[in-house]
C-alpha cells in the first residue's frame, strides 16, 4: 500500500515537473521555424522556386495544411515526413509565427497571358482568392506573388483530384478548364507571376 502510494506522488512529481518544462521551455514558435527555414527561406520568405514561400499566410491555411501532411491526406513530395515529427501545437505555434510575417512576393518573370489569367481569376477564382490571392482572410493559400513551379504543381493537383481542395473549388476549376483548355493554367500562372 506504502509503495503504491509512494509510486503515485513520484508520478505525480513526475509529471509536474515535465508539464513545468513544456510550459517553461516547450520549443517557441521561433525555434520550431529555423527547421524550416532550410528550405521555407528565413521567416518564411522562400527563396528556391519548388518550396512556396509561407511568409504571410492565414494561420488556419498552414495549420491544417500541416495536420493534412501529417494524416497522409495530401499529397506531397517531402512534407508528410516532415509534418510526422510534430504535434498540433507545434502545428499552431508554426501557423502563428508565419502568419505574422509580410507576404512574400517572388521576383519572377511572367509569360505573356497575365490578362487572359486575370480574367479567369475574377471570374472564377476570386470569390475564395480574394487580392489575387493574397488575402490571409480568406485561408486558401497563396496564390499572386507565390513561385510560379510550386503552384504549378498545386494547382494540376487540383485537376487531376490528388489534393481535396473542397467542393466547391473543384467545381469552378472543372468549368474553368472547360472553357479555356490547357490554356487555363498557363494564364493564371503567368497572373500570378506577373505580381511582384
Ligand atoms: C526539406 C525541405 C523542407 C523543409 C525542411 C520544410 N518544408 Fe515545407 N514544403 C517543402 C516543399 C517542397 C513543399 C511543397 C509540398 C511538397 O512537395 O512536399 C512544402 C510545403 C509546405 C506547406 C504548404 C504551403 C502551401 O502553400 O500550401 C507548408 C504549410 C509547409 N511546407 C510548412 C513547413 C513547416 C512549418 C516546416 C518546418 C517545420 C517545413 N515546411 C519544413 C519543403 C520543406
Ligand atoms: C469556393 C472557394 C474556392 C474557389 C472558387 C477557388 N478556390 Fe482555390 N482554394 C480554396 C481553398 C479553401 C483552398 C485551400 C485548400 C486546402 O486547405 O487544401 C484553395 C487552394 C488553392 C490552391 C493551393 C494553394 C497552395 O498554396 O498550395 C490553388 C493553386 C488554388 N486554390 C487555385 C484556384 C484557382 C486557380 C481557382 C479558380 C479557377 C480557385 N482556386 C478557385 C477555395 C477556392
Amino acid at each position: 500500500m506504502k509503495n503504491t502510494k509512494t509510486l503515485g506522488a513520484a508520478l505525480l512529481l513526475g509529471s509536474l515537473a515535465f508539464s513545468g518544462v513544456s510550459i517553461a521551455g516547450g520549443a517557441s514558435a521561433e525555434a520550431l521555424s529555423v527547421t524550416c527555414a532550410g528550405c521555407h527561406g528565413f521567416d518564411g520568405a522562400s527563396t528556391g522556386p519548388a518550396t512556396p514561400s509561407l511568409a504571410g499566410m492565414s494561420a488556419v491555411y498552414i495549420e491544417d495544411s500541416m495536420k493534412a501532411y501529417k494524416a497522409g491526406e495530401r499529397n506531397a513530395t517531402i512534407m508528410t515526413r516532415i509534418a510526422k515529427g510534430y504535434d498540433d501545437d507545434d502545428f499552431a505555434k508554426m501557423g502563428q509565427f508565419f502568419s505574422s510575417k509580410e507576404m512574400h512576393m517572388a521576383k519572377q518573370s511572367a509569360g505573356g497571358n497575365s490578362k487572359k489569367g486575370k480574367k479567369i481569376h475574377k471570374k472564377y477564382c476570386s470569390k475564395c482568392h480574394e487580392d489575387n490571392g493574397t488575402s490571409a482572410d480568406d485561408d486558401s493559400g497563396q496564390l499572386a506573388g507565390q513561385w510560379t513551379p510550386y503552384l504549378k504543381y498545386s494547382l494540376e493537383d487540383s485537376m487531376s483530384g490528388d489534393r481535396d481542395y473542397g467542393k466547391k473549388m473543384k467545381k469552378k476549376v472543372k468549368k474553368a478548364h472547360k472553357k479555356y483548355g490547357d490554356e487555363m493554367a498557363p494564364a493564371l500562372l503567368d497572373f500570378y507571376a506577373s505580381q511582384n
